[in-house]
C-alpha cells in the first residue's frame, strides 16, 4: 500500500535528487577539492571556523549515491564514480585521527560504499583501522567513548559513529571491539536518553569514579532540553546499533526517540532547532535534523517485525521528505550553493544558522535514494552499513 504514496511523490523526489546533482557539480567546478561544512549567505567557501573537523565524508558520500542512481554504463555513472573516488581517497589518513569522535561520519558514507562496490580488501582495511582508532577513545572508567571536547564528556552524536567499531569487530573477530561498541551504546542509552525518549546532547562524568555527574550541551538550548539534531542522531544511531547487535534494548531506544520526535514535531515533520527552546526561538527550524530523522526512520522501519509500526515510520519519513522537498530546497534561489536551506550548525557560536549544512544535504540524498531505490521492499531487507 505504501508504495502508492511513494509513487505519487516520485517526480518530486527525483527532481530533488537531480537538483542536488546539479548543485554538487557546480560546487566541484567552482571550488575543486574543497570539503565544505556550512554556507554563509548561501555560499560554501568562506574562512569561517568549523569548530571540529567532522564533515569530510558527506560530500563524497553524496557522490557515491549519485553514482549508484546513475544508469550503469552511462556518462553520469562514470563521472560520479570518478569524482567519488577522487574525493574519497584523500580521507584515508583520517583512519588514524585521534582528535575527533566522528570516524563513522567520515568513513561509512565513503570507504564503506567504495568497498561495497569493489570488494577490494584494502578498502575494508581502512574501515577496520578507523574503527580501531575510534575505539581508543573508550574510557573504562565510565564505559563510554569520550567526545572530542574532553575526557569527561560523552556526546549523543557518537551513536552515529559506533557502527564503524561494530564493523571492525566483525571483520577482525575482535570481541573486545564489539564489547566497546556495546558498552558505549548502553551508557549512552542509560544517561543521555530520557524516560520520554528525548535526548541530552552531552553527559559529563567524574573522571575519578566514572560516575555520571550531569547533562550538558554545546549546541542545544539548555542542558535539560532536547536538541533536535541530537535526537535525530539517536534515532538513526540506535537503529544501526540494533542492526549489528540484535539487542532489542537498542531497537526499543530507537523507537522511543522516534516516537518523541514524531509527537513533538510540527505536522510537516520539520523540527525546530531545539524542541524546548522558547517559542520565539523555536521558529528557527533545523532542516538537517529533519533529513537525518527521515533517513533514520527509513532504516528503523525496515528493522521492525511489527508491520503497522514499520509502515507508520516509513510513511512519516515520506511526509518529512515531501515537506523538505516542497518547502526547503534552494531551487528558487540561483545564487544559493547548497541543496537544503534552513539548516543549523551551532546557534551559540553563530556558525551556519539558517544556512545549508553539508550533512543536511547528505542525509536528504541518503533518504531520497533509499526511498527511490526500494519502494516496494520495505522490510526484511538487509539495511546498508549493517554488513
Ligand atoms: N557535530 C555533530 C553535529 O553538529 O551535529
Amino acid at each position: 500500500m505504501i508504495q502508492f504514496e511513494i509513487e505519487s511523490d516520485r517526480p518530486l523526489f527525483e527532481a530533488a535528487v537531480a537538483f542536488a546533482e546539479a548543485q554538487v557539480k557546480r560546487l566541484i567546478e567552482r571550488y575543486p577539492d574543497f570539503y565544505p561544512v556550512y554556507t554563509r549567505n548561501g555560499r560554501w567557501k568562506h574562512e569561517g571556523p568549523s569548530w571540529t573537523h567532522w564533515c569530510d565524508g558527506f560530500l563524497p558520500g553524496m557522490m557515491w549515491l549519485f553514482h549508484r542512481r546513475a544508469k550503469a554504463g552511462s556518462a553520469d555513472s562514470a563521472y560520479w564514480l570518478e569524482q567519488a573516488v577522487r574525493y574519497t581517497r584523500p580521507l584515508e589518513a583520517r583512519k588514524d585521527d585521534r582528535d575527533v569522535h566522528d570516524l563513522g561520519f567520515i568513513f561509512l558514507p565513503t570507504y564503506y560504499r567504495w568497498y561495497q562496490k569493489t570488494k577490494d580488501p584494502a578498502l575494508s582495511e581502512v574501515l577496520v583501522q578507523a574503527g580501531k582508532t575510534l575505539a581508543l577513545r573508550f574510557r573504562e572508567n565510565g564505559q563510554y567513548l569520550r567526545s572530542f571536547v574532553a575526557e569527561n564528556s560523552l556526546f549523543i552524536d557518537i551513536m552515529m559513529n559506533v557502527g564503524i567499531i561494530f564493523y571492525a569487530a566483525r571483520e577482525t573477530g575482535d570481541r573486545r571491539l564489539r564489547e566497546i561498541a556495546l558498552r558505549h551504546a548502553l551508557t549512552t542509552r542509560r544517561y543521555l536518553v530520557r524516560g520520554d525518549g528525548s535526548t541530552a546532547h552531552e553527559g559529563l562524568f567524574d573522571l575519578e569514579t566514572g560516575e555520571f555527574v550531569r547533562e550538558a550541551t554545546h549546541q542545544g538550548f539548555r542542558a535539560d532540553s532536547c536538541w533536535s539534531r541530537g535526537l535525530a542522531w539517536a534515532m538513526y544511531g540506535f537503529s544501526t546499533c540494533y542492526e549489528y547487535s540484535r539487542d532489542p534494548r537498542f531497537l526499543g531506544t530507537a523507537m522511543d526517540c522516534a516516537d518523541y520526535y514524531i509527537t513533538h514535531c510540527p505536522a510537516d515533520g520539520v523540527p525546530p532547532w531545539d524542541f524546548n527552546a522558547p517559542a520565539e526561538s523555536r521558529k528557527l527550524l533545523d532542516t538537517s535534523a529533519g533529513a537525518i530523522a527521515a533517513a533514520g526512520l527509513l532504516r528503523l522501519s525496515r528493522l521492525l517485525h511489527d508491520p503497522v509500526k514499520g509502515h507508520f515510520y516509513w510513511s512519516t519519513a515520506t511526509v518529512i521528505l515531501r515537506n523538505l522537498c516542497q518547502k526547503h530546497l534552494a531551487k528558487d534561489d540561483p545564487d544559493w550553493e547548497g541543496v537544503l536551506k534552513g539548516g543549523v550548525y551551532h546557534v551559540h557560536k553563530n556558525l551556519g544558522v539558517d544556512e545549508s549544512v553539508m550533512w543536511g544535504d547528505y542525509f536528504l540524498i541518503e533518504a531520497l535514494e533509499h526511498l527511490l531505490r526500494l519502494p516496494a521492499e520495505i522490510r526484511h531487507a538487509k539495511p546498508e552499513n549493517a554488513g
